[in-house]
């Protein structure tokens, strides 16, 4: 058998790995061996790779640089894995994502330069005959914009993860106009270049991408972020799809549409838990438009100690307790858990509230409190336990802002107007476990902080949620 049809078959079994790491992925039971599944796949598909390079007589100057990009890039992969934190997870894929857009501009580009730009006559003559050299240049033209509109995208949103960037959203005059107005260019340029694939044309639809995925993400509010996320992800998948096409590649045209059609569904689950139009987020917050300034007077709040809340806790039936991102920086979940058993112990009922996009990426609080061998069953989704905060002694809101806050539902102003949110305040004592008065993610102020049965625990929530657990 030669070495082609041996590559095929390799490809073949690569996918199916890859289709059984997604299966593997969705349950945590089953986490563990998708990521091996993923990983054989990858290592098989990279084996069947070189091994076709090398039948296709590539020169050693090919394979040594082949040899030099995976050293390179396993060492930063691994490096970068290894010391990530949890909490920077979202950020760290955002810029991977990047990197597939711009594989994909690269790709584009030099496909250009070897056919339509650097073929002789005859070949391009050949090509116009059978009839591909359209078909080619599309492909060329397609991919550039998908790659580049990822890439800057990417970005951005890498830069908003990390606080690099601030996370409102940029509300360009006319913005709407802006990015319909692009994609009419690039249709339009598309039926060009394939009639005449002058370069320029190929400069200037990636120069139009760069800036509109530039202008999509930052167009984009902070509580949006998570949908933007798994929306590049998507983006970054029908990238790899494009590149496999030009390099007549069978398997990254599978794993691109894999990736592609995954985050597209991850996206529209994300905006439905989120009351979000999909077709808004996925242009750019498309119709939305910016509230009012944040300029309300909210009164006074209240502060209380860790002994006064050991106290309230001590005396409480029934406690709910709803994390967010500070437990997840403040590492808070091995106290919390210690505090759970504790409070279990003296009869008192202890539930958890999660909301789907608590923390910083999808199932963030869950992973969390399993690390801390919360029991399952007492974490509870949004959706399980929203009606009970009124008959709930205490709440306590440990590190969460933007998925506690009210203005979602009493403020249509409000840039997280219509998000659904976890109805604490309904509780007889609520206590918020954070640093400050600063606003969450998204950047907005929480009128929960200022209600009469809500009261300021500040402090590392880690140190707090320990003083409670000794005063206990
Ligand atoms: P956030 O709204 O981000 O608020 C977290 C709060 O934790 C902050 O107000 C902060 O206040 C406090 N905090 C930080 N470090 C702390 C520490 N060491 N000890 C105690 N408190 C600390 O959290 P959330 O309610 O979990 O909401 C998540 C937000 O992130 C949403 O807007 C969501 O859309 C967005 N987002 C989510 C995802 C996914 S998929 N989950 C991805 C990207 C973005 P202080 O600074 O005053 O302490």
């Amino acid at each position: 058998m030669s070495i082609e049809s041996l590559a095929q078959a390799a490809f073949l079994v690569a996918a199916l790995l890859f289709i059984l790491a997604l299966a593997g992925l969705s349950k945590h039971e089953t986490a563990k061996a998708g990521n091996a599944y993923g990983m054989t796949g990858m290592a098989v598909a990279l084996v069947a790779t070189i091994a076709l390079a090398i039948d296709r007589n590539i020169d050693s100057l090919g394979l040594i640089l082949i040899g030099v990009a995976m050293v390179v890039g396993a060492a930063v992969g691994l490096w970068r894995a290894r010391v990530v934190e949890m909490t920077g997870m979202p950020e760290l894929i955002a810029i991977l994502h990047s990197f597939v857009g711009l594989a994909a501009v690269l790709v584009g580009w030099n496909g250009y330069l070897l056919v339509e730009g650097g073929g002789s006559p005859e070949e391009i003559a050949l090509l116009t005959a059978e009839g591909t050299l359209g078909i080619h240049s599309a492909e060329v033209f397609i991919g550039v914009f998908i790659g580049a509109v990822t890439f800057t995208g990417s970005i951005v949103a890498y830069g908003k993860l990390s606080g690099r960037l601030k996370s409102n959203p940029l509300m360009l005059p006319g913005k709407n106009a802006l990015n319909i107005g692009a994609l009419v260019v690039f249709v339009a340029l598309t039926v060009w270049f394939v009639i005449d694939p002058a370069l320029w044309l190929l400069i200037v639809v990636t120069i139009v991408a760069l800036a509109l995925g530039w202008h999509l993400v930052a167009s984009i509010g902070g509580g949006d972020m998570p949908v933007v996320v798994s929306m590049l992800n998507s983006y970054s998948g029908w990238a790899a799809a494009a590149a496999g096409f030009l390099l007549g590649n069978d398997l990254l045209i599978v794993t691109g549409a894999l990736v592609g059609s995954s985050g597209a569904y991850l996206s529209y689950i994300m905006c439905k838990a989120m009351n979000r139009s999909f077709i808004s987020v996925i242009a750019g917050g498309f119709g939305i438009e910016a509230g009012p300034g944040e300029d309300k007077d909210y009164g006074d709040h209240r502060e209380v100690t860790a002994a006064e809340t050991a106290e309230l806790l001590r005396n409480a039936r029934s406690v709910i307790i709803t994390p967010g991102y500070g437990m997840a920086v403040a590492q808070a979940q091995y106290g919390v858990a210690e505090l759970t058993r504790k409070l279990r112990e003296n009869g008192t009922t202890v539930r958890f509230g999660i909301h789907p996009v608590a923390g910083r990426l999808p199932g963030h609080m869950n992973v969390l409190l399993a690390e801390a061998k919360v029991p399952y069953d007492i974490v509870l989704e949004m959706d399980e336990i929203n009606d009970d905060f009124e008959d709930t002694d205490v709440v306590l809101v440990i590190g969460a802002n933007d998925t506690v806050n009210p203005a979602a539902e009493t403020d249509p102003g409000s840039p997280i107007a219509g998000m659904p949110v976890l109805r604490v305040w309904n509780a007889s004592d609520v206590i918020v476990f954070k640093r400050s008065m600063a606003s969450g993610y998204a950047g907005v102020q929480n009128p929960l902080f200022f209600n009469e049965n809500s009261a300021m625990l500040f402090g590392d929530a880690k140190d707090r949620v320990d003083d409670i657990v000794r005063a206990l």
